[in-house]
């Protein structure tokens, strides 16, 4: 019977803080978890949550998890606890250490999720910065192998703003050595950094950036959007709206794809913006397995962590 193994960082910071192997083992046990082949028990263990910004599925897939696992969530929320009155996160992160036994952290620069990474002794959770979206994609990989089985021969087309969720699919694209291609309009690329290392891992191929998103879904099996302007980036949205007006993921750009392409968006959508709802309505949505796996995905990671 498979069992939850340690991974190899105590933290979970980006896509890259797992091997493949480590990646693979994690899905291997979401599955399980998934189809009730599993059970493990982190009785008395606890998860502090600190989000700085907004959250549906993050905040509950974790409460669930941990609460599916025998464990307990603490929601500290930045605007009722020292958090939101700028006690300094090294003493933050050394007291909450000491009660709790786990921390999901959403927030924004990257640096301030390191900054709590350095100072507490407990496995810190990326779950959501401006840079990566680390757990969005573990569930995104469950999905696309549920779907097509072996994750080496699918190709995945991100079409939209070159941001958090967007660099964390590139890093584990590359980890897996999978086609990816990014549509995105001229000045919103993905991070530099973060294509120098996903090219650094590819063994064959490159992260393949163009700005036509048309052309992009051409022989591809996901087409993945999300929104345009992120959270924290709301002064930016009227130029965006323009910038990315032929960037809607439509059912032309869905005929153009491979017969079987599924469509993904890790939500929350805005529909006749980065998504037709003639489109993030059709057969070929699997958004909502990829919201519930979000659930999967962290309980196994949880159990990983703590086990
Ligand atoms: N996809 C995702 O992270 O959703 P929330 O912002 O609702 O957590
Ligand atoms: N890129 C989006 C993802 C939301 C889950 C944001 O950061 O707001």
């Amino acid at each position: 019977m498979i069992k939850p193994n340690k991974l190899t960082n105590n933290n979970f910071l980006s896509s890259l803080d797992v091997s493949s192997e480590e990646f693979i083992h994690i899905l291997d046990i979401a599955k399980n978890f998934k189809n009730k082949n599993l059970k493990v028990e982190l009785e008395n263990k606890v998860l502090g949550l600190i989000f700085d910004k907004s959250s549906t599925r993050t905040r509950v897939s974790f409460q669930v998890a941990m609460s599916r696992l025998g464990g307990t969530t603490i929601d500290l929320n930045p605007s009722t606890s020292q958090i939101g009155r700028g006690e300094p996160i090294k003493d933050t992160a050394r007291v909450l250490s000491r009660y709790c036994d786990v921390l999901a952290i959403r927030t924004f620069d990257q640096s301030i999720l390191e900054e709590y990474a350095k100072w507490s002794t407990k496995p810190i959770i990326n779950a959501l910065t401006d840079l990566e979206h680390p757990c969005q994609t573990l569930a995104d990989f469950l999905t696309i192998q549920e779907e097509f089985g072996d994750l080496k021969d699918v190709v995945i087309t991100y079409i939209g703003d070159g941001n958090n969720v967007a660099n964390s699919l590139i890093l584990s694209a590359a980890l897996f050595d999978i086609e990816i291609r990014v549509a995105c309009a001229k000045d919103y690329e993905p991070n530099p950094s973060v294509i120098n290392k996903a090219n650094s891992l590819y063994k064959k191929k490159e992260v393949k950036i163009t700005h036509n998103p048309f052309e992009a879904c051409s022989g591809t099996d996901v087409i993945y959007t999300d929104v345009w302007s992120s959270m924290g980036e709301e002064n930016l949205k009227i130029n965006k709206d323009k910038d990315f007006k032929d960037f809607t993921v439509d059912k032309n750009f869905i005929n153009n794809a491979n017969q079987k392409a599924i469509i993904m968006h890790c939500l929350p959508a805005y529909r006749g913006k980065e998504i037709t709802d003639e489109a993030f309505e059709s057969k070929n949505n699997r958004i909502f397995e990829q919201a519930e796996n979000r659930m999967h995905v962290q309980q196994a990671l949880l159990a990983c962590l703590l086990s």
